[in-house]
């Protein structure tokens, strides 16, 4: 039966007269609908009758509920009156309003984080305890800034035969995480005079914003079909910044060639293909002959579904390419731990920049080299990779059948794809997904300011965060969503 106004729970401001009256209207059936007030499938009054409880002309409330309809909020059949429709649903992008609350979204698929519910909490533990108990005093002091010599000596282990890297314990610093590393990096860059950092037309900004922090220019690179390409560096360097605007609001363009490059060879970020072995071979190349400085940022390189995971590409050249990698990926970012594998000529340098004492905790260290050594960081990394595994052919399964002109990308890896979308639509089917509690990253957020390429209308859409219960109401929520 259909409901009468006074029964339908529903709170009304409404102007008392002119166009604000029909918006109103709108607006309040529209968040009652949102919110759940009104559940999906109650019949609403008849226009005639909720004019004439409101006070209102009728043409009003059949207006606001047209509105509605068109938007997919309510339904309108003849015989069954006017109801609230069965499923979330999207608004059409020209009816996109700000959301009025800031509440946590329902759904999470920003990318970014590995599944914080399956961090390995009594593996962890057991490591933990087995660390505590063998841990010499000392260990309890303050730290020298190079980290615990068993992390470092777990680390090289791991990451030789794992990453392909030339990792000894003495050329390995621990940070916390890929940002600190960074950080510290560009400390020691700015102290031997480096100005500017080529970086990728696509990364993430708080990187951008910690080499500017530390008074360096970041200066993008382009991006063609093969991905990010360092030509211009290992060409000749032309001048890149338009505007100046990725470097802090400052006008004058980079003019000074680059001593250093910025990248995310083995998965690139967000885009998520590998640098192209030609590329790779090309860059480090480039920092032989100039005595330039290749930064490799291997947030997720453990995580490759299709093929053996793409080598590190410090394996090519010790000597000249940094490495960095951090446990926010494989286990949670709340560990804040990360590790550099330097150039020699940088160890000493780079130990003295992250200051005098160590700022990585001891216990964490030890544990997470307990970790490793037992075998339980494999353990973790090999069922995680399954779990992401199947969630991305889940995804890839949903949009074929849901969303087939949404074309994923960058799924051969890593925690995310790119969704592409027609051009001009980025920027309302995040708010309307934004305004469906389903949070979302349109791509343009990862673009530098002077990134040369046309922009690209696209989703970077994160598949590490929801629970596994939580993933397929997720990925209804985006099917429900996508244009
Ligand atoms: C490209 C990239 N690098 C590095 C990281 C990890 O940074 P951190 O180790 O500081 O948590 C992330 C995390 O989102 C990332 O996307």
């Amino acid at each position: 039966m259909a409901k009468s106004w006074a029964t339908l729970g529903v709170d009304l401001h409404l102007e008392p007269a002119g166009p604000g009256l029909r918006r109103g209207l709108t607006d309040a059936l529209r968040d009652a609908v949102r919110t759940g007030r009104l559940a999906p499938g109650t019949r609403l009054p008849s226009s005639r009758s909720l004019a004439a409880d409101l006070g209102i002309a009728r043409n009003t409330v059949a207006d606001a509920y047209a509105d509605l309809v068109a938007e997919g909020w309510l339904t309108a059949r003849q015989g069954s009156g006017t109801r609230v429709a069965e499923r979330r649903v999207v608004p059409s992008a020209g009816t996109v309003r700000r959301p009025r609350e800031r509440g946590r979204p329902e759904y999470d698929l920003r990318p970014g984080f590995p599944d914080l519910a399956a961090f390995p909490r009594t593996e962890w533990l057991r490591a933990a305890r087995r660390a505590l108990t063998s841990a010499p005093y000392e260990a309890l002091g303050y730290g020298d800034p190079h980290g615990r010599p068993e992390l470092r000596t777990a680390l090289a282990g791991y990451l030789s035969r794992v990453r392909g890297v030339h990792a000894d314990p003495e050329r390995i610093l621990v940070c916390g995480g890929i940002s600190h590393g960074l950080r510290i990096l560009g400390a020691v860059l700015r102290a031997r005079g480096v100005g500017t950092v080529a970086v990728e037309s696509y990364g993430l900004r708080a990187h951008w914003k910690i080499l500017h922090g530390a008074g360096l220019r970041t200066a993008p690179l382009p991006f063609d079909e093969l991905g990010t390409d360092p030509g211009q560096l290992v060409e000749g360097w032309g001048g890149v910044s338009r505007s100046g605007e990725g470097n802090c609001g400052s006008a004058t363009p980079p003019a000074e060639r680059p001593r250093a490059v910025l990248l995310t060879p083995a998965h690139q970020f967000p885009m998520g293909s590998p640098l192209h072995r030609d590329r790779r071979a090309a860059v480090v190349d480039w920092a032989r002959r100039t005595g330039g400085l290749v930064l490799e940022d291997d947030y997720d390189g453990e995580f490759r579904y299709d093929r053996q995971p793409v080598g590190a590409l410090q394996g090519l050249d010790p000597d000249r390419v940094v490495y960095l990698g951090t446990a926010s990926k494989s286990l949670a970012p709340g560990l804040r731990l990360g590790w550099m594998v330097l150039p020699p000529t940088l160890v000493e340098e780079a130990a003295a920049a992250k200051g005098g004492i160590d700022t990585c905790g001891a216990l964490d260290q030890l544990t997470l080299a307990e970790f490793l050594t037992s075998g339980a960081y494999d353990r973790h990394v090999r069922a995680a990779r399954l779990r992401y595994r199947r969630r991305r052919d889940a995804l890839v399964a949903a949009l074929a059948e849901r969303a087939p002109q949404v074309r994923a990308t960058g799924i051969a890896a890593g925690l995310h794809a790119v969704l592409r979308l027609p051009p001009g639509t980025e920027r309302s089917v995040v708010q309307a997904a934004h305004w469906q509690g389903l949070a979302l990253d349109g791509l343009t957020r990862y673009r530098h300011p002077d990134a040369l390429a046309d922009p690209l209308d696209a989703l970077v859409v994160g598949y590490g965060t929801p629970p596994d219960h939580g993933w397929s109401g997720a990925l209804d929520a985006l099917c429900a969503t996508l244009p």
